[in-house]
């Protein structure tokens, strides 16, 4: 293609080299923003019609020419040319070439600088919408775990060592909590995603009549945005968007990760199901947990993509600069890995199940209720730091002689500390320890059932 045939080309004498033409275009990953760019072009057509900067049957030849290339995109028979650089000027070419002089017509009072920032706003908050929804079903299927398996006792961890008994819906609902940030941040992030770039042109405004307000409420953009040369430099709202995304990805991975302990043959606290398995070329015994395992391998990629974009936008003077093209694939690469680890998440979970007996059984060694004994000593005013110490002690008594603290009898007990009772039996069992847990936010059943109800309302189960 000649220069002279290119949309930009008026001034240039020499061809392009082939060679730049290929560095610089970016339709291979833009095109799949033809949506959003036509649909903003139609609503900034139809501004160009009302401020009289087109005539109506331009707009209506725009219109039409419009509907059809989006047609021929979404049937495949569309030609991308990569001389073309971007989606923008592949679909404004295709225009001219269709319709004639009234598609020349339609970059009036517009640049590509603008022009990229609205579809990128566009597309972001459409993709805000979905991944909300995939997150409520991420939530849902927490939440119908922890309806399920209400009742249900497991040891609960920090440091990975045996702290405290827990309700196994305790831990399902820690993660409809943690994903439940995700969807505040998101709706937070759109925020600042939902404001009209169009009509700052390249970088200061245009001296043409055109009215922002009526191509914002044409696109559903509840307010413009207020300096031009903020607008076309801007990409705070990608970055936004991309670091929402990657505390999802981490919340995923860190769900995984416990998937992939939990069904290890040692922890054996959920059996996945084999649909959602795959196997050893080698070893027929495996049944391997790829799918939490590949979700946290993914985060990586996520992670790195947050640094890219961040990077790309760190030492960029205002305004446009050819730099910011380079959003667009770690942004789309994030959408696409995230998207797709929460819809499988949604399933896994569906499909998986709590080996309660062993749960339960786990429960009953590690001196798990060590905690509740300091604690029933304080009630017996003894200051939590003695009673501390003196559980310590009880404790060190049990690893030596190979017992639990509910196979010590009351005698043993008094051993250490004669304000101990027999109704110090109570305190000391599973049940017992996590049904006292009833502190705001804590394991008992009370206050689980309560979280449980509260979820189910918000979900509107
Ligand atoms: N493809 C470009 C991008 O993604 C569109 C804007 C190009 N503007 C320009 N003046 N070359 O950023």
């Amino acid at each position: 293609m000649t220069n002279k045939s290119k949309l930009w080309g008026g001034r240039f004498t020499e061809k392009t080299a082939a060679s730049v033409e290929a560095f610089t275009a970016s339709i291979q990953y833009d095109g799949r923003l033809y949506k959003q760019d036509i649909a903003g072009s139609q609503a900034h057509a139809k501004m160009l019609v009302k401020q009289g900067l087109i005539t109506a049957e331009e707009g209506e030849q725009i219109r039409r020419g419009l509907v059809d290339i989006e047609q021929e995109i979404e049937q495949g028979v569309f030609d991308f040319r990569p001389e073309l650089e971007d989606i923008h000027m592949n679909i404004e070419k295709a225009l001219v070439d269709k319709i004639g002089p009234a598609g020349a017509r339609l970059h009036t009072a517009r640049s590509r600088n603008d022009q990229i920032n609205l579809d990128l706003r566009l597309y972001l908050r459409e993709e805000t919408e979905k991944l909300t929804a995939l997150l409520v079903d991420v939530q849902t299927s927490f939440v119908k775990l922890a309806g399920k398996y209400l009742g249900a006792v497991m040891p609960g961890y920090t440091h990975l060592q045996r702290a405290q008994p827990l309700l196994v819906s305790h831990h399902m609902l820690a993660y409809y909590e943690m994903f439940g940030r995700d969807r505040e941040r998101l709706l937070d992030c759109a925020k600042r995603i939902n404001v009209l770039p169009l009509g700052a042109a390249a970088l200061a405004g245009t001296g043409l009549p055109i009215d922002r307000e009526f191509v914002a409420k044409e696109l559903g953009f509840p307010k413009v945005t207020a300096n031009s040369m903020d607008t076309v430099g801007d990409r705070d709202f990608a970055v936004e968007f991309v670091s929402a995304c990657t505390l999802i990805q981490l919340h995923l991975s860190r769900l995984s990760e416990e998937l992939v302990l939990w069904s290890t043959a040692e922890f054996n606290f959920v059996e996945l199901a084999d649909s959602f398995c795959t196997g050893s070329s080698i070893m027929p015994q495996k049944k391997n947990p790829d799918i939490p395992e590949l979700i946290r391998g993914k985060s990586g990629r996520v992670v790195g993509n947050l640094m890219s974009l961040i990077t790309m936008l760190k030492g960029l003077p205002l305004t446009y600069n050819r730099d910011l093209q380079e959003d667009k694939e770690p942004v789309f690469d994030t959408i696409d890995t995230v998207s797709q680890g929460l819809a499988i998440t949604a399933e896994l979970l569906a499909n998986l199940k709590f080996n309660t007996g062993r749960l339960e059984e786990a429960t009953r060694t590690g001196y798990m209720t060590a905690t509740d004994l300091a604690d029933y000593l304080v009630m017996k005013n003894i200051p939590f730091r003695q009673a501390h110490s003196i559980i310590g002690k009880t404790v060190a008594h049990c690893v030596e002689n190979k017992k639990e603290l509910t196979d010590l009898s009351l005698a043993e007990l008094q051993q250490f500390s004669e304000v101990i009772e027999p109704d110090v039996f109570e305190v000391l069992t599973v049940e017992g320890s996590v049904d006292s847990r009833r502190s705001i936010g804590g394991t008992s059943i009370i206050r689980v059932t309560e979280a449980l109800a509260e979820a189910e309302r918000n979900l509107g189960l």
